[in-house]
């Protein structure tokens, strides 16, 4: 029932997290691939193509109400499963001992915070402005000038490096994320385990790599 669930249980909670952090994953490398259209010296003419579609097809606009939903559940179950963890936890060990946990895992709450953070501000800079709900910036034509508003943003060095230093945390992220969500929908194989686990660590790599070329390209 919707209004119980937050009496889901522990793994139920934990599958809904991974189930929506892999469509998440998904997202990153779509939302990527027509980021990376900025590269191109069209004058943005591909990266309007692709926002524009993105913006009026409807198939989209569905995929959109997923992905937001998407969001929200695996923010509000990450930050649960955070809560009750401390809670069954609360006295910290004096001596830490060998742990099979990696370093990212121990952090998965302070990075998605983080994530959520440049989350808003992105919301605000792109998503809020197509709406209606925040203004146009000075500079771009209007509010479906995408490419405008992508052009000044990252002309601004300040927001340039914030959004880099994002990415890396994203990547933090990331690199847990991906193989601990296998895991959790147990796909677990002592042969495709050490492949899932590598697949993670190139995508948490690539994938912000790709999002931090783009203002790094507008520094240098
Ligand atoms: C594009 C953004 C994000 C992606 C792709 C992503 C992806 C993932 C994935 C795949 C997992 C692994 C789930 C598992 O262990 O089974 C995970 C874990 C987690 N995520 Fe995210 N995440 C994102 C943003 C966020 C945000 C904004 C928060 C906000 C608080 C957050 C909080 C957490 C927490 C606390 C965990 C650990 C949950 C646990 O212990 O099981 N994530 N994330």
């Amino acid at each position: 029932m919707a209004s119980n669930w937050y009496k889901l249980s522990s793994i139920a909670k934990k599958i809904y997290t991974a189930a929506a952090g892999l469509f998440l994953i998904i997202f990153l490398v779509v939302h990527l691939s027509i980021n990376l259209c900025l590269l191109r010296s069209d004058g943005g003419e591909w990266f309007t193509a692709a926002a524009t579609f993105m913006s009026n097809n409807y198939i989209v606009k569905v995929f959109e109400v997923f992905l937001f939903a998407g969001f929200i559940l695996h923010i509000l179950l990450g930050i649960i499963i955070q809560i009750q963890n401390w809670f069954a936890r609360p006295h910290r060990y004096k001596v830490e001992g060998y742990s099979h946990t990696s370093f990212f895992s121990k952090f998965m709450i302070h990075t998605g915070i983080i994530i959520f953070i440049f989350l808003c501000i992105h919301m605000t800079n792109f998503y809020f402005v197509k709406l209606g709900w925040s203004p146009v910036p000075d500079g771009a034509a209007d509010k479906h000038d995408f490419y405008g508003m992508a052009d000044l943003l990252f002309s601004n060095a300040n927001y340039a490096v914030l959004y880099i230093v994002f990415m890396i945390f994203l990547g933090f992220h990331l690199n847990h994320a991906f193989q601990s969500a296998f895991q959790t929908l147990g796909l677990v194989h002592n042969k495709y385990t050490p492949f899932i686990k590598f697949c993670g660590h190139v995508y948490s790599i690539i994938v912000p790599m790709g999002f931090i070329v783009i203002p790094l390209s507008y520094l240098l």
